[in-house]
């Protein structure tokens, strides 16, 4: 097991209802806060009038700017920084998914800083101050609720980058699993793929004897992949959800990637994605991930029979490896369809021509120093384009 330091601090409350309490929340830590939200779905499930009214009921007052797209532009997070400083903003409220409390981030920080906010993606420079951000969660995905990450994309350079500091990990998140219910089936198998991803990316290692992780990671991946079949068959599966919700915030608030090297291939490969062609997070990562996994298990054969075993449930009793392994790949490729995901970059409207573009650019190649990205096997922008031909 690797050194470590594990600290976080969200505030995570859970259950029906609570976000009618938002209010009383906020109120010891804010006397004016931004409501920060998305495109409409608040609006036409009634939580937005929930929200003000728990708002007004505890005396915090409020400003508002929603309009926050999926794959979150920075363009919206300016206008956010304005705003916060013209109406001495104290406290980011996201009501929403990964894309609203990523853009709350953005703002958050930029109301301290002199220059473009977009310089902490580009450089990764680290800052000094944050307003404090607080969400009420609409979709479990992303895991942001208690993430120090942010995911912004700059529209005029096309170029999708994340950000992170333990100063932006939200102060309190509200998880209502009811909130859930309205969620349309290809955003309820996107958020799974995703939270599953936030799993893969820290499970897929080389470091050694890290059992404790080993086995959080397995039970959080069988706990999503067999609550998934209920939401997606009923969108009022309430127990399902809550199994659900709970598990994407343990796939990426740290825990489950504690003393181990991690790996990330596939998110910074499928940030290329969604950044030219807008495509959902999660789409991206459920053509991605089995592509990353034929042309890397190779390179830890044991890693990857324990996950055929452990997770997909595979017989491994056998004395061949790789028909294990690929029995494990093939068995996740049949769940992400059985949850309504595409197969192919081509299915999503993805061709050949700007591969080798994403390729050079995921790597940072083609801004002349390349940092091959993945940990489990280092990618370069060769190793790329050939993961995103198996894909194609
Ligand atoms: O905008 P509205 O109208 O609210 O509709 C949203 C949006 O269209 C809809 N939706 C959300 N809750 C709903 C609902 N519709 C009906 N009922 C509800 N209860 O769902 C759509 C997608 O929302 P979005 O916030 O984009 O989804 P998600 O949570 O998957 O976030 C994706 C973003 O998070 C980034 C991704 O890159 C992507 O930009 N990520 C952020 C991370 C982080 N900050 O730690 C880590 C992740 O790896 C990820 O990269
Ligand atoms: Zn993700």
């Amino acid at each position: 097991m690797n050194n470590f330091e594990f600290y976080s601090p969200a505030r995570l409350v859970f259950g029906k209802g609570s976000e009618d309490n938002i209010g009383n929340l906020l109120k010891p830590y804010a006397k004016k806060i931004l409501l920060h939200y998305g495109g409409g779905s608040i609006k036409k499930s009634g939580l937005y009038d929930r929200v003000k009214a728990s708002l007004e009921a505890a005396g915090v007052a409020y400003c508002e700017l929603g309009g926050v797209v999926p794959n979150p532009r920075l363009s919206l997070a300016h206008e956010g920084i304005e705003l916060c400083r013209k109406e001495n903003v104290e406290l980011i409220l996201a009501v929403g998914g990964g894309s609203v409390i990523d853009s709350a981030k953005a703002i958050a920080m930029g109301v301290y800083y002199d220059g473009d906010v977009w310089d902490m993606y580009e450089t990764g420079k680290a800052i000094e101050k944050a307003l404090p951000v607080a969400v009420v969660l609409t979709i479990p995905a992303a895991g942001s609720e208690a993430s120090g990450d942010t995911v912004i994309t700059n529209e005029e350079k096309a170029l999708k980058y994340g950000y992170g500091s333990p100063k932006l990990r939200p102060l309190l998140s509200v998880m209502d699993p009811e909130l859930f219910f309205t969620l349309p089936k290809n955003q309820v198998a996107n958020g799974i793929t995703d939270m599953m991803s936030h799993v893969f990316e820290r499970y897929f290692t080389n470091t050694t004897e890290v059992e404790l992780t080993d086995g959080l990671c397995e039970t959080v991946l069988r706990t999503i992949m067999h609550n998934a079949p209920r939401v997606v068959e009923n969108a009022e599966d309430y127990a399902a959800w809550c199994e659900i919700g709970f598990a994407g915030t343990v796939a990426h608030n740290g825990l489950v990637g504690c003393g181990r090297a991690q790996d990330w291939g596939c998110h910074n490969m499928e940030h290329e994605l969604s950044a030219i062609y807008d495509i959902a997070h999660g789409a991206g990562l459920a053509v991605l991930t089995p592509a990353w996994m034929e042309y890397v298990w190779k390179d830890n054969v044991a890693m990857f029979v324990q996950f055929a075993v452990k997770v997909m449930g595979v017989d491994g009793s056998y004395r061949e490896p790789e028909l294990i392994v690929k029995e494990g790949i093939r068995r996740l490729r049949a769940f992400f369809a059985s949850i309504g995901q595409p197969a192919t970059l081509r299915e999503m409207g993805i061709g050949e021509d700007r591969l080798e573009e994403m390729a050079r650019k995921a790597t940072h190649e083609c801004f002349g120093q390349e940092h091959p990205i993945g940990g489990l096997k280092k990618l370069y922008w060769q190793d790329v384009l050939a993961i995103y031909k198996l894909a194609l």
